[in-house]
């Protein structure tokens, strides 16, 4: 079976990049992107762009040569749906902040509707392919759904899970380390589907990178692989804390752990905490499904890892008040940085919501510069937090866009993000507008120590 059609629900940070890197490298298939937010749509049409609602490196470009060929994005979600021979579901999956599993369980109210939607509007067969994350066995709750509520028409559920990273998505899902694709290999029906979406992905991606197991597999390894890699963050960052008390240096001791071949070098650095849409939601999936289970002891095991990165950043927040002389009552702190990570202008469990919240309940005045990160993101990430009024909000967090401007009577800088402009800052001339003495404390560890302190500031960087 050939596709010439796939329709994508929800044009997101994963569904947008991904497709639109389908839509470049397979110029036959035609692809439509759709969403029921209007202005997200109309972001992702707009003639500039740089006002497209993602920020990724060369997703522009992409975007440049496949829309109007055959990419397109619209809010005719039934239209897409039922001219497509496969739909990727890609909607957003939070966790639930209500009922049972509040706080872990993911909420699948939006990929319940799409199923709905789907079985509404199909009139003939479909491939449908799961793409946001989600707990073990959702693809049997969607098979369920359109098996009993579509119009007696034939559908096969895939899973592919995705593994980019944002900052580097177009990269990954230009040379992925593996694609993988969970189906129904036992059936005829169900190995033709998986067939056709191998099929999409062997237009760029070697055969021997395309990996075909069961569904369970699939879904469940996407949830590992981000437990394993949230895991390695909150080790080294335990070992950070041990380091700050005994004079080890946390960047010695991840360099030397790395070079051991079974260890590996990536994921080894120590920062103020993982952020992210994935990593903290994954894993407590994994826990609400080990519970739900009677696995405690596999559940508490996994808990560690997000009480471990909830720890580092209140232990972030906390030296930078315990410096400060106990106090940043009416004191006025620069952040640097306010997305998750650099190169995306995703704020989604940002450790800065975190470290801002703290400092506000201890009444600083928070100065915020993030090169991409828009004003109204910061403040509605604050409000979501629901910890104080949004008027509160407003008076006590000061947003700029020169950071320059962001540093001037300050009395400390906290570096939220690695954004590599940072480095390239005239720190002179930041010292020299701040109160004394000047404190930074580096949450990523990317600035030059011996230059700052020559310059007159007090560094403190996480691990050492
Ligand atoms: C992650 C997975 O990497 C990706 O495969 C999956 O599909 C989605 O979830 P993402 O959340 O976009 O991707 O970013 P990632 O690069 O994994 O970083 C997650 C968080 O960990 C960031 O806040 C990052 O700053 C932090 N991190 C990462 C560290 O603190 N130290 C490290 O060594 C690596
Ligand atoms: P992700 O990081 O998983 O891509 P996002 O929140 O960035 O998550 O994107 C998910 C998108 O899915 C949002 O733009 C949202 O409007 C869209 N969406 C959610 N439910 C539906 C639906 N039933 N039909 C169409 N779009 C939907």
């Amino acid at each position: 079976m050939k596709i010439s059609k796939i329709c994508c629900i929800g044009a997101g940070y994963v569904g947008g990049p991904t497709m639109a890197v389908i839509a470049q490298k397979c110029p036959q298939i035609q692809v439509t992107v759709v969403d029921l937010n209007e202005a997200r749509i109309a972001a992702w049409n707009d003639n500039d762009l740089t006002k497209l609602p993602v920020y990724e490196p060369g997703l522009a470009d992409v975007v440049a040569e496949a829309r109007g060929r055959n990419l397109f994005f619209s809010t005719e979600v039934d239209k897409a749906i039922d001219e497509a021979e496969m739909i990727f579901i890609s909607v957003n999956t939070p966790t639930k902040t209500y009922g049972i599993g509040k706080g872990m369980a993911a909420d699948l109210k939006y990929i319940e509707l799409c199923a709905r939607q789907i079985a509404r509007v199909a009139k003939d067969s479909k491939i449908v392919v799961e793409k946001s994350t989600l707990p073990v066995r959702t693809a049997s709750a969607i098979k369920s759904i359109l098996d009993h509520t579509g119009n007696g028409v034939q559908f096969q559920i895939l899973s592919n899970p995705e593994f980019l990273a944002e900052g580097t998505a177009i990269e990954d899902l230009f040379t992925p380390d593996r694609v993988l694709i969970g189906g129904e290999t036992a059936t005829s029906e169900g190995q033709k589907a998986v067939n056709a979406l191998v099929d999409v992905y062997a237009n760029w991606v070697p055969k021997d990178k395309i990996l075909t197991t069961n569904v369970w597999s699939s879904e469940l390894s996407k949830l590992t692989a981000n437990a394993f890699l949230a895991q390695r963050v909150s080790s080294i960052n335990s070992i950070s804390e041990l380091c700050e008390r005994t004079g080890a240096n946390v960047n010695e001791v991840a360099k030397a752990i790395g070079l051991d071949s079974r260890i590996g070098a990536k994921f080894l650095k120590a920062s103020v905490g993982f952020g992210g849409s994935c990593f903290q939601k994954d894993i407590l999936n994994l826990v609400y499904i080990a519970k739900s289970y009677g696995l405690d002891e596999v559940a508490d095991y996994w808990e560690q890892v997000i009480i471990m990165n909830d720890h580092q950043k209140r232990r972030f927040a906390d030296n930078i008040i315990k410096t400060l002389y106990n106090t940043v009552s009416g004191k006025k702190i620069t952040f640097l940085g306010w997305a998750f990570k650099k190169d995306t202008n995703d704020t989604r469990e940002s450790a800065a919501i975190y470290v801002a919240d703290y400092l506000l309940n201890e009444q600083a005045n928070i100065a915020v510069f993030d090169p991409k990160v828009q004003e109204q993101q910061i403040l509605t990430d604050l409000d979501y937090l629901n910890t104080r009024s949004s008027e509160e909000n407003k008076n006590n967090v000061d947003i700029t866009n020169d950071p320059y401007q962001a540093c001037k009577d300050s009395h400390a800088i906290a570096v939220l993000t690695e954004w590599d402009e940072f480095k390239t800052y005239d720190w002179q001339k930041i010292y020299d507008r701040m109160l004394k003495p000047a404190f930074i404390f580096d949450g990523r560890n990317i600035l030059n120590k011996e230059e700052l302190e020559k310059i007159g500031f007090i560094y403190k960087a996480i691990g050492s």
